[in-house]
């Protein structure tokens, strides 16, 4: 746009508008500069950032399969589909990523109806939204999987079978008797968002019978020696903090949460609650990388560990049950893109600076947010996040702080992972940063420039940018080498002293190596 200076006096008064605007516009400018240099050091177009580790402390300690997954309920219900169990891709693909949980579960959980004598594959009901039959071999299938893969299994239970008011715990009963039998083990959830039944079922399930449902469901556990130290999970509410376009008919998660843990608490080895950033309608590129709504995470954990800390004395373990980036099945062309990446990599490091135990990405497999493809198994960029992860983040937290509280460049810290899989040593730390500007910036790491870096970078492919199917490690596009083989991930050495460089819109992990914390040892 040019900007005009020229005055004649037939159009003075839209000119003297016309400066008034200009000057309005440069004053803008001024302000958001000096703004911007209280900040960071500006120098030539860059921007800078410090990032320091408190090497002092451990704020949490999460679950060694912290970053876990889910994989719908639904599957069961449309036969598993195109998910072929015996597939070496989808096999290395998913042992590449454990120590993992896997959740089954989701709103066709309160549909499924365990039936121990129906063997053949084909079952009546399966039409959606309907009750539905898991045969014995859909079961074997399940678990057959879930050990080849070395994943530990959360099974969501159907609350909606029901005798009068209470739950019917005759179905889970045949389950963990057939499951007993087989030496399958699992966790075991019981509902799936209690507080929608009303607008999903037209039913309802009061929270404090629920509590006693869970009470039902824990002794039933204590019966079998396989399920007594199962862990016992709920309630798998929606998230706390309503919004506004949330529909009225679905009570307050909060609300029902509280009055859940009020009686249930004591029944319960971890409380859960389901979280999505934005809705998949209405969905924006801008939603992805926006850091409001990242931050938006943080009032959601606060809120369900002060319902927690009013409602259960000495504590409860906080899961998010179920976390995606948009609900309603993902939002096309956003959440299995490089984009999506900046709310997965944003919620593994926000919920663990919060002290959330473990995190179900919804989902593994089927939907939008799925993290390979659904016909070919080939991994979208959340993927490969993931197995980085898993990789190079340890289960110890460390606090970092910025030079600069600006929410568009986020850095996280944990002691780096050791052993299985790990290429270092204790002592050493990861950090993962994201950078949200649409500025390169220079990431300055002071505490630790007198050694040699790894840097872990991705970047998208090619020229759809943020909505690349594919994603770059230090410049190399990520894909399996076979079906049966995953590349290296090798690292960038970066040499010792240099800011690390964060190409605007992009995130990664550096490692450091030698950083020899102590309380990494
Ligand atoms: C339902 O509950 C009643 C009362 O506890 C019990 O007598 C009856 O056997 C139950 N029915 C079923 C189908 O389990
Ligand atoms: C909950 O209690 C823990 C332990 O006492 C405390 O550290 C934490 O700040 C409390 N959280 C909230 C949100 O009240």
């Amino acid at each position: 746009m040019m900007l005009s200076w020229r005055c004649d006096n037939a159009v003075h008064a839209s000119c003297c508008l016309r400066v008034t605007l200009c000057l309005a516009v440069l004053l803008f400018f001024v302000i958001i500069l000096t703004t911007l240099q209280n900040c960071f050091v500006i120098d030539a177009g860059t921007l800078s950032v410090s990032a320091t580790v408190n090497k002092k402390r451990v704020l949490h300690v999460i679950d060694d399969r912290y970053a876990s997954v889910g994989i719908d309920a639904s599957l069961v219900q449309e036969k598993f589909k195109n998910f072929d169990t015996s597939s070496v891709k989808l096999l290395t693909l998913s042992q590449s990523l454990g120590p993992c949980y896997v959740r089954v579960g989701g709103t066709a959980e309160d549909l499924l109806v365990f039936d121990d004598k129906l063997l053949d594959k084909d079952s009546p009901f399966r039409k959606p939204q309907h009750v539905f039959v898991m045969t014995v071999a859909d079961w074997d299938k399940i678990n057959k999987f879930v050990s080849d893969v070395g994943w530990h299994l959360v099974f969501g239970l159907n609350l909606l079978l029901r005798n009068g008011s209470s739950w019917d715990p005759s179905n889970a009963e045949a389950l963990m008797k057939y499951s007993d039998q087989k030496g399958y083990q699992m966790h075991l959830e019981l509902g799936n968002e209690p507080n929608s039944f009303k607008h999903v079922f037209q039913k309802t399930v009061d929270p404090s019978q629920s509590a006693k449902d869970f009470h039902v469901l824990r002794n039933l556990m204590q019966t079998f020696s396989t399920f007594k130290s199962s862990l016992l999970i709920g309630p798998d509410v929606t998230r706390p903090i309503k919004t506004s376009d949330e529909d009225e008919l679905t009570t307050s998660s909060k609300d029902y949460l509280r009055r859940f843990l009020k009686t249930g608490s004591p029944y319960v080895d971890v409380v859960t609650f389901h979280h999505y950033y934005v809705r998949s309608q209405t969905a924006t590129a801008s939603d992805f990388r926006n850091p409001a709504i990242l931050d938006s995470l943080q009032g959601q954990i606060t809120l369900a560990q002060s319902i927690i800390n009013s409602t259960s004395p000495g504590g409860k373990r906080l899961w998010l049950g179920e976390a995606g980036s948009s609900s309603g099945g993902g939002a096309p062309l956003l959440s299995n893109r490089y984009i999506a990446g900046f709310m997965w990599l944003d919620r593994l490091g926000l919920s663990a600076v919060s002290g959330v135990d473990v995190v179900i990405r919804q989902s593994f497999y089927k939907g939008n947010y799925a993290m390979i493809d659904c016909l070919d198994y080939t991994p979208f960029p959340d993927y490969w996040l993931t197995l980085l992860y898993k990789r190079l983040v340890g289960t110890r937290v460390l606090e970092v702080t910025r030079s600069s509280l600006d929410n568009h460049l986020r850095v996280y810290g944990h002691c780096t992972r050791t052993g299985d899989r790990s290429k270092y040593h204790a002592g050493a730390v990861t950090l993962y940063i994201l950078n949200l500007w649409a500025v390169d910036v220079e990431v300055k790491l002071p505490q630790f420039s007198e050694t040699d870096l790894h840097l872990y970078l991705l970047t998208p492919d090619g020229p759809s940018g943020l909505h690349s199917r594919n994603v770059r490690l230090n410049g190399q596009v990520l894909e399996m080498l076979s079906d049966s083989e995953l590349p290296r991930l090798e690292p960038q050495t970066w040499p010792a002293g240099n800011p690390v460089h964060m190409e605007a819109l992009t995130f990664g992990f550096v490692v450091i190596p030698d950083a020899n914390v102590t309380v990494c040892m």
